[in-house]
C-alpha cells in the first residue's frame, strides 16, 4: 500500500501527534508521518516524534518578522520533506490565507468541541458556563477563519455533574486521540473527499450510533 506521507504542526505537549504515531504503525493504515514541525522549542511533542525516529523540526514564529514569512519557512521545510497531508496537533498558530490555500483540502485541524460551536480558546471552560450536556471533538478541513472548514468526524462526549474544565478536557481528549487517526485514515485512504464546503463518502453508516462518526469498533 502506498502511504500518504504526512506533516504534522504542534505547538505543546503531543498526545495527539503519539496517536496519530501509534495508528501510523499498523501496516494497513494508509498514512506515515514523514515530519513534525514544532513552533515552540522544547515543545513536549518534539521528544515524542524523536522517540519513534520521526524527524522533527522547531521552525520559531518569534525568529521571523511577519506571520507571512513564517508560514513560507514552515511550506518550504513542508515541501521538501514531501509532505502531502498536513494536520495541526495542538499547533497554537492562525495560518495566513496564502498558506492556507496552498494546503487547501490537504490540511486538517482537531478541534476539542463540536464544530461550530465553541470555536477558539477555553471551549471546555465556555462549554460549562453555558450548561451544554453534550461536547465532543471535531476533525475538520482547514479553512482560513479560525475553525472552520469542512467537517471530517465528530465524536461526543458527556459533561458530567462536578465537571471543571481540567476533567472535561481530559474526557475529551480521550475521544480526540481515536477520533483523529479515524479520520486522517479516511483523508488519506481517499475514502472521503471534499465536495463544495461538505465532506463526501464514506463517513456515516446508518447502523452505527450517530454520536460518533466516523463508527468505531467499541462504543466511546
Ligand atoms: C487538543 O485538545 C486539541 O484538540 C487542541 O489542542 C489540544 C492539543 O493537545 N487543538 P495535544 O498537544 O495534542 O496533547
Amino acid at each position: 500500500m502506498k502511504k500518504k506521507r504526512v506533516g504534522v504542526l504542534i505547538s505543546g505537549r503531543g498526545s495527539n501527534l503519539q496517536a496519530l504515531i501509534e495508528a501510523c504503525k499498523a501496516t494497513d493504515y494508509p498514512a506515515k508521518i514523514v515530519l513534525v514541525v514544532s513552533n515552540v522549542p522544547g515543545a513536549q511533542g518534539l521528544l515524542r516524534a524523536e522517540a519513534s525516529l520521526i524527524p522533527a523540526l522547531v521552525i520559531d514564529h518569534r525568529d521571523f518578522a511577519s506571520r507571512e514569512a513564517f508560514d513560507d519557512a514552515l511550506d518550504a521545510a513542508l515541501n521538501e520533506a514531501g509532505v502531502e497531508l498536513l494536520c495541526n496537533a495542538g499547533f497554537m498558530r492562525l495560518h495566513s490565507e496564502g498558506f492556507v490555500a496552498s494546503w487547501r483540502d490537504r490540511h486538517l485541524n482537531i478541534h476539542p468541541s463540536l464544530l461550530p460551536a465553541f470555536k477558539g480558546l477555553h471551549a471546555h471552560a465556555r462549554v460549562l458556563a453555558e450548561g451544554v450536556k453534550i461536547t465532543g471533538t471535531t476533525v475538520h478541513f482547514v479553512r482560513p477563519e479560525m475553525d472552520s472548514g469542512p467537517i471530517v468526524a465528530q465524536a461526543a462526549v458527556p459533561v458530567l455533574p462536578g465537571d471543571t474544565a481540567d476533567s472535561l478536557a481530559a474526557r475529551v481528549l480521550i475521544a480526540e486521540h481515536r477520533l483523529y487517526p479515524h479520520a486522517l485514515g479516511l483523508v488519506a485512504s481517499g475514502a472521503v473527499r471534499v465536495e463544495g464546503e461538505f465532506v463526501v463518502g464514506m463517513t456515516q453508516i446508518n447502523d452505527q450510533p450517530p454520536y460518533f462518526s466516523p463508527p468505531l469498533d467499541e462504543p466511546l
